[in-house]
């Protein structure tokens, strides 16, 4: 006999609330809202009796940790590279109600222009997003009883010496970043996944190889040539800047979804599927940006013409560069995924926790350079804290 909906649910959810243990705190300090069953403080509709687990919050605590990091870096672009007004409003970039400058470099702003016209206010639109997100996340996480998350303790890092920029400790650096162009050909190729085996060549050789910086460092970056012009090391800056913002954000692009078959209570996954697909926008439009970078070099650093049909790759082993490469194919080219008996689609890729997990994710920056202190040529203590927090949320499992 078949067992009515409602007593099936109601095991399950006491099974899970046995299993899970629902956050470390004691229950009672928690609410209601946390309990199976109960509903939530954000709609009925959402509710599916599946409780916030302990790994929910591992998740959910994981993310807003990232997206601080997230923030601390594209506070950075915006100081210098980002729009000042918004048409014909003020730009209103807050960070716990203290305001953000915003466009300091304006000789910076020019060189990002050359990648897109919009890139000022683009730089700027995509700060206010991670401000957002770790903010809703910490909210998020105390209206369910869980401690939020700040990393301030780490902001350590120098900022660019450029007039005008506060002179506070930061979280990341983006002066010495080696950048991974790969996910250039990862979403070109219709025939590799990294998530069953695939590698992939990097667009930009030697951004993913030495430490390039992706802000003006000082006033002297910003000197202009003599006749007006823009210096090949400030274009190359700027053309680092827009690979590394396609960079963060293929990062976030792939993590959310990959944590998100991690989750069990719906409201969790759809607070990870909407702030997802906010870091798959963000990486869409830096996607198509990057291939304006222009065709320059300044000492080690290159940027390749793209669209020659030639792998930039010094042995490259591309089979069709004209296809691998070219900058305007940017839509996510159908691939393997699951079972090649099923036809190539177009998806987003990695989606493991292997390759796109919080682990994955966190060991990404840190190859990226973003938490080198150029003091002692070693990572800040941030990492550490980051790691644990990434193999909590990677060790989270569905439940139900
Ligand atoms: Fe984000
Ligand atoms: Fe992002």
């Amino acid at each position: 006999m078949k067992k009515s909906e409602s007593s099936v649910k109601h095991a399950t959810n006491r099974r899970a609330f046995l299993t899970n243990g629902m956050v470390a705190a004691g229950a009672a300090t928690m609410g209601a809202a946390l309990l199976p069953g109960a509903s939530t403080a954000f709609g009925r509709e959402e509710d599916d009796h599946a409780p916030v687990t302990k790994g929910d919050i591992a998740i959910l605590t994981f993310l807003s940790a990232l997206e601080q990091v997230e923030a601390d870096l594209w506070i950075q672009y915006a100081e210098l590279g980002g729009a000042t007004n918004q048409g014909l409003s003020t730009i209103d970039l807050e960070l716990n109600g203290k305001k953000i400058v915003t466009g300091l470099a304006p000789n910076y702003i020019t060189a990002l222009e050359v990648l897109d016209g919009d890139m000022p206010q683009y730089i700027a639109d995509n700060t206010d997003d991670e401000i957002s997100h770790h903010r809703f996340l910490n909210h998020y996480l105390a209206s369910k009883g869980a401690r939020p998350i700040d990393l301030s303790e780490f902001a350590t890092l120098p900022p660019s010496r450029v007039s005008g920029v506060p002179p506070t400790g930061r979280l990341t650096n983006l002066k010495q970043l080696t950048v991974d162009t790969t996910w250039w050909t990862r979403y070109r190729s219709e025939t590799a996944n990294p998530d069953f085996g695939g590698i992939f060549e990097n667009a930009v050789p030697d951004l993913a190889k030495g430490k390039h910086p992706a802000i003006p460092v000082d006033d002297g970056d910003l000197i202009l040539n003599a006749d007006g012009s823009i210096p090949n090391h400030l274009q190359a800056i700027a053309n680092t800047a827009g690979f590394h913002f396609a960079f963060i954000e293929q990062g976030g692009s792939s993590l959310y979804p990959a944590l998100a078959q991690k989750v069990t209570n719906l409201e969790v996954l759809r607070v990870l599927l909407s702030i997802g697909g906010s870091e798959i926008m963000h990486f869409q439009t830096w996607h198509d940006k990057a291939g304006n970078a222009t065709n320059i070099t300044d000492g080690d650093l290159s940027f390749p013409n793209l669209n020659s049909g030639v792998d930039p790759n010094p042995n490259g082993t591309s089979a069709n560069p004209a296809d691998d490469f070219q900058t305007n194919l940017i839509m996510p080219e159908p691939t393997l995924f699951l079972n090649a008996k099923l036809g190539p689609v177009s998806i987003i890729r990695p989606t493991s926790t292997a390759q796109g997990g919080a682990v994955a994710s966190v060991v990404s920056f840190v190859d990226d350079g973003l938490f080198l202190d150029p003091a002692t040529n070693k990572n800040t203590g941030i990492v550490d804290v980051l790691m644990r927090l990434a193999d909590e949320a990677d060790e989270a499992r569905r439940r139900f």
